[in-house]
C-alpha cells in the first residue's frame, strides 16, 4: 500500500504500531477482503513496516582477492521502486548473466576477475534503465492526486497509468494490444475532431490541433533554432532555404529561430532581428512561401540575449566572448555567463522600458509580416530568463526575490505584446523549467511561472531548461524535458510544448496520446532530415499523410524501400 506524506500523517499512521497499520488496511481494503484478514510479514524481516523507498545502487558489487570472493546480486546490489514490479526480475537476470560470463570465461581462479567484470559492467547498464523507469513510475503514482485524477478523462487516465515508467511506448502498447491501442487511438483522433473513419486510425502526433485562431495540421513543431546566418539581422536565401524546407518537411508548425528586438539584443552578429522594417520585409518573403507552398504554420520566436549577447557565431566558439566590437550587456543583474566573459549592467528602469518598446515593436512587424504565432523567449538564461531565476537576478527593487517579483518584468513584457499581438493569434512562452544548478529554479518555480503567464494570456508553454547557469548539472536521457511539459499541462490547466531528444515518432506519440504535452518540437533531427515528419509517418505506416505536390513521385517508392528493408530485418532476425 503507497500512500501520500500528507495521508499518512492524517490518519496518524506514523503514531500507531504494526497490528494498528494492519486493521488500518484492512478497513481500507474491506470490501476486496471480503472479511478476510491481511497477514503480516514475518517480524524477524522488519515485518510490514511503512517505509520511504530507499533507491540504492552499491559503488561496488564484486571483490575477488585473497581474504574475500563476494558477488552481490539483486537487492544487495541495487534496488528497484515496487511501482514497475522488477526486483525478482532483476535479481534473477543478475543471476543469469553471471551464469552466462561464467560460461564464456571459464571457471578458474585466472578467469574470475573478467568473469566479474562483465558481471557488473553489463547488469548496471539494464540497471539503470530499470531503476529510472521505477522512478518515473514511482513518481506518477505520487502526483495522481493532484495531476491526473482530476485532469484526464478515463481513457487516457488508463493510457497514462499504462505508459508510466515511459518504458512502455505507443508502439510497444500496440504490441501488447493492438485492438485495445486502435480503440484509444480512434477515441483520440475523434476528440481532436478528426470524423470517424474505417481507414488506418490517426495516430496521435497526427492529430490536428486547434488553439486560438491557429489550426496545425499535425503536432509536429520544428524548434528553434539558431543558424548564425544572418547579416545586419536580415534573413537571407539561407534562411528562406532552410525555413522553407521543413515546412516541406511535413511538420504542423515551423519556428524561426531567437529573433532579436534590437542589434544589441542579439547573441551573436549572425542572429536574425526584427527591428526594422528590411527585416520585416525579409520575414514576409519567408511567411508567404510557407503558407503559399506548404501544409505549415509559421511562428516567430522573439527574444533578447541579455548577458549571453555579444558572443561568436556557434562554429567559432559557442558563448564565447567577440574578440572585437563587443557591444554592452544588460541583464537583471551583473552576474556574467563565463567565469570570464563579459559582465553585464542590471538594467535601468528606462532601459527597462526602451526594450519593452522594442519587443511591442517587434511583435507589431511580426504580425504584419503574416506570423501564425508568436513565442516569447524567457529561458536559457537569455534577459528575461535572467529576472526569472535566482542565480542570475540579485536584484532588491520589484524585480528581485520572489517568484512574483522575478516574474514580473518578464511579465510587463508579455502584456505588452499581446497588446498588440492580433487576439486571434496565439502566444507561447519558453521556459527553462529546470536550472539544473544548486539555488537556481525548479520544476516546482517553472509551475508558478507558467501560472503567471497564464493569467498573463499565455496559450502555450513551451518546457525546455537549463542553459541559465553554465555550471548545470542536467539529467539528459530520452525525452529529459518532458516530465515539466506534464507537470505543466496537468497541474496548471495550460497547452504545453514537450521539446529535448525526442527523435521518433513512437516517442511523439507516446507523449502526446498520454497527455503529457499538447505538441512537441524537435530540434536536431530535424537539421539531420528537413522532412523529418514526413519520413517519420512512412516509418510508422502511416500513408495517408500527404507529401508536397512536387515530391508526391517519391512518397511510394520511398515506403515501399522502407517496406523492403523491414521484410528483409524481419527474415533476417529468424
Ligand atoms: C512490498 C514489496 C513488493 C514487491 N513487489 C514486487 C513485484 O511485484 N514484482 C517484483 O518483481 N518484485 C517485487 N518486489 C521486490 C522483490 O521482492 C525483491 O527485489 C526480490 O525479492 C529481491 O531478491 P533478492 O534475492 O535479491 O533478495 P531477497 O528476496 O531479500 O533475499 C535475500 C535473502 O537473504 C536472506 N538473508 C539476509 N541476511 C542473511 C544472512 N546474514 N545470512 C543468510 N541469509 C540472509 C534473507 O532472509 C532473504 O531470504 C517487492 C518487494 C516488496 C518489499
Ligand atoms: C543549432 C541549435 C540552435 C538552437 N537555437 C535555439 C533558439 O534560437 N531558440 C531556442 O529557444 N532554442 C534553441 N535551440 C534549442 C532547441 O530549440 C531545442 O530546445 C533543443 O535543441 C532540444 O531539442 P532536440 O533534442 O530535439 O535537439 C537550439 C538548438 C540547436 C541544436
Amino acid at each position: 500500500m503507497e500512500t501520500t506524506e500528507e495521508a499518512f500523517l492524517a490518519h496518524g499512521l506514523d503514531k500507531i504500531d504494526q497490528d494498528g497499520s494492519i486493521a488500518f488496511c484492512e478497513n481500507v481494503f474491506s470490501e476486496v477482503l471480503e472479511g478476510h484478514s491481511l497477514v503480516a510479514n514475518a517480524r524477524h524481516l522488519r515485518g510490514s513496516a511503512w517505509l520511504s523507498f530507499p533507491r540504492l545502487i552499491c559503488g561496488k558489487w564484486t571483490t575477488f582477492n585473497e581474504n574475500s570472493h563476494v558477488v552481490l546480486m539483486g537487492d544487495a546490489a541495487h534496488t528497484a521502486h515496487f511501482a514497475i514490479g522488477s526486483g525478482t526480475k532483476l535479481a534473477l537476470e543478475d543471476a543469469i548473466e553471471l551464469t552466462n560470463q561464467f560460461k564464456q570465461h571459464g571457471a578458474s581462479r585466472e578467469t574470475i576477475p573478467a568473469v566479474l567484470a562483465a558481471y557488473e559492467e553489463l547488469r548496471r547498464v539494464d540497471v539503470a534503465r530499470i531503476q529510472n523507469a521505477a522512478r518515473n513510475a514511482m513518481e506518477w503514482f505520487e502526483v495522481v492526486g493532484s495531476r491526473y485524477a482530476d485532469t484526464l478523462e478515463p481513457e487516457q487516465f488508463m493510457y497514462s497509468l499504462l505508459t508510466r515508467s515511459q518504458r512502455i511506448s505507443h508502439e510497444n502498447l500496440r504490441l501488447r494490444d493492438k485492438v485495445w491501442l486502435e480503440g484509444y487511438e480512434r477515441w483520440f483522433s475523434q476528440k481532436a475532431g478528426l470524423p470517424a473513419s474505417n481507414d488506418r486510425v490517426t495516430p496521435p502526433m497526427f492529430t490536428p490541433f486547434r488553439i486560438r485562431g491557429l489550426s496545425l495540421s499535425n503536432r509536429i513543431i520544428v524548434s528553434p533554432m539558431a543558424v548564425y546566418s544572418a547579416e545586419e539581422g536580415v534573413p537571407n536565401d539561407f534562411h528562406m532555404v532552410h525555413l522553407g524546407a521543413r515546412a516541406l518537411g511535413g511538420a504542423g508548425l515551423i519556428f524561426t529561430e531567437m529573433t532579436c528586438v534590437s542589434p544589441e539584443a542579439r547573441i551573436t552578429p549572425g542572429c536574425c532581428g526584427l527591428w526594422n522594417d528590411e527585416q520585416g520585409k525579409a520575414f514576409k518573403r519567408i511567411v508567404d512561401f510557407v503558407h503559399g507552398s506548404s501544409q505549415a504554420r509559421i511562428g516567430i520566436q522573439l527574444g533578447h540575449a541579455g548577458r549571453k549577447g555579444s558572443t561568436r557565431v556557434a562554429w567559432e566558439g559557442m558563448d564565447q566572448p567577440l574578440p572585437e566590437h563587443n557591444w554592452p550587456l544588460v541583464s537583471a543583474s551583473a552576474v556574467s555567463y563565463l567565469a570570464d566573459g563579459q559582465t553585464p549592467e542590471p538594467m535601468t528602469r528606462a532601459e527597462m522600458d526602451q526594450v519593452r518598446d522594442e519587443f511591442v515593436a517587434a511583435a507589431r512587424r511580426g504580425a504584419q509580416a503574416g506570423f501564425d504565432i508568436l513565442e516569447l523567449h524567457c529561458a536559457h538564461g537569455y534577459l528575461l530568463s535572467s529576472f526569472l531565476s535566482p542565480l542570475t537576478n540579485h536584484r532588491t527593487d520589484e524585480y528581485g526575490g520572489g517568484i512574483e517579483n522575478r516574474a514580473r518584468y518578464p511579465l510587463e513584457i508579455f502584456r505588452a505584446i499581446r497588446a498588440v499581438w492580433p487576439e486571434d493569434r496565439p502566444m507561447s512562452v519558453r521556459l527553462s523549467c529546470h536550472d539544473w544548478a544548486e539555488g537556481g529554479n525548479t520544476p516546482d518555480d517553472a509551475l508558478e511561472f507558467a501560472r503567471l503567464f497564464k493569467q498573463a494570456g499565455a496559450d502555450l508553454v513551451d518546457c525546455s531548461s537549463g542553459q541559465v547557469w553554465a555550471d548545470d548539472h542536467p539529467v539528459y536521457g530520452r525525452l529529459y524535458q518532458t516530465p515539466f511539459a506534464d507537470k505543466i499541462r496537468n497541474e496548471v490547466g495550460i497547452a504545453t510544448i514537450a521539446v529535448g531528444a525526442i527523435s521518433e515518432a513512437d516517442h511523439a506519440n507516446s507523449i502526446i496520446a498520454a497527455g503529457r504535452a499538447d505538441l512537441c518540437a524537435i530540434a536536431r533531427p530535424h537539421l539531420a532530415d528537413p522532412a523529418w515528419t514526413l519520413h517519420e509517418a512512412a516509418k510508422i505506416g502511416m500513408k495517408s499523410i500527404s507529401w508536397p505536390k512536387q515530391y508526391v513521385s517519391g512518397k511510394p517508392q520511398y515506403e515501399a524501400n522502407l517496406e523492403r528493408a523491414a521484410t528483409i530485418a524481419a527474415s533476417g532476425a529468424k
